[in-house]
């Protein structure tokens, strides 16, 4: 009999028929978002689940999940959505999908660094509005990226490929991380020893660390005091990194050029004033959507489920 795997979202089209191949699924193919007392009851009888960071897995969800449910895939690499304490006591295997989505989240960083800094928001709702009457030597003048001095709160897997893709701006890279990464690593990215030592060599601040408890609200009105005036801030990490009253308020008051978000605190229910600044670049949690990426990451969930049920260590164990 085929393991029975309980998939809360609906998956790219390869990866359900990898799914029906191999597995028992239970699909989501309106793509329902589930409430948890929903995800219990079409936990029932199945043998892991397959979910995305939609879907909440709180103490009290995991410790009601029925005993039959060895594992859960996320379709993701964060897991801040799992509560990794309570799965762990349970006995439970949690895995990711890490390296596979890094590519695309460091396009859509680039694209927010771009879009902030030359104005993107503005300049098409003016095209889409027909007010674009006229041009001038001051019309639409942004921030030049080019040479200018990156830092990057989190370099891990994600940050390193924005390193990267941002040396081709001849960006010069400054980083702060828990430790200092091996020297090879770093491919001459300077290191700063706290976030408060970073700020003040950011022209432009991308964060990419993981949520938890320590870097909730870690870009709070001290740490933006510390960043040059004028800098430009990027997030595509979690939006819970951020202090949201703080950012506005910086971006309000001149402090901050412009700011570019692809994830927020209570996402889809942003903070309202975004909508109403000018200078904000939003998008809404795209990171990873990409065709390509998303193939994979179904793909590497599956891995983990696959190795989960042969007995074996899955690759992209977190818990
Ligand atoms: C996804 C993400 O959209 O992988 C992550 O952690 O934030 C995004 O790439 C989402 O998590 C899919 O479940």
């Amino acid at each position: 009999m085929k393991p029975i795997i309980f998939v809360t979202r609906k998956l790219p089209e390869a990866v359900e028929e990898r799914l029906r191949r191999d597995y028992d699924p239970i699909l989501n193919p309106d793509d329902v978002l589930y409430s948890s007392d929903q995800i219990i009851e079409l936990s029932r009888g199945a043998d892991a689940i397959l979910t995305c960071h939609t879907e909440r897995f709180t103490a009290d969800v995991i410790g009601r999940l029925p005993e039959s449910v060895r594992a859960i895939a996320s379709f993701s690499v964060g897991y801040d959505h799992v509560d990794t304490a309570a799965a762990s006591a349970r006995g439970l295997i949690i895995t990711n999908t890490p390296e596979v989505l890094s590519d695309a989240t460091a396009e859509l960083t680039m694209m927010l660094m771009l879009g902030a800094a030359r104005r993107a928001s503005e300049g098409e709702r003016l095209v889409r509005a027909g007010e674009w009457k006229n041009w001038s030597t001051s019309f639409m003048v942004g921030t030049q990226v080019t040479g200018k001095r990156l830092g990057i709160l989190g370099f891990g897997r994600v940050g390193r490929v924005v390193a990267r893709r941002a040396r081709g701006f001849a960006m010069e890279i400054h980083y702060n991380d828990l430790k200092r990464m091996p020297i090879e690593r770093e491919e001459g990215a300077i290191y700063h020893k706290t976030p408060e030592e970073l700020m003040p060599h950011c022209d432009f601040l991308t964060l990419h660390c993981v949520a938890s408890p320590e870097t909730t609200k870690l870009l709070n009105g001290d740490l933006i005091s510390l960043l040059p005036d004028g800098a430009i801030v990027v997030n595509a990490s979690r939006g819970v990194v951020i202090d949201d009253d703080a950012l506005i308020a910086a971006l309000k008051s001149g402090k901050l050029t412009a700011a570019g978000l692809d994830v927020y605190n209570g996402e889809p229910e942003i903070h309202p004033e975004y909508r109403r600044l000018f200078n904000v670049f939003l998008m809404p949690h795209i990171g990873s959507a990409t065709k390509e990426t998303r193939m994979a990451m179904g793909f590497r969930a599956l891995d983990n489920l696959d190795a989960v049920f042969a007995g074996q260590e899955p690759r992209d164990r977190v818990v």
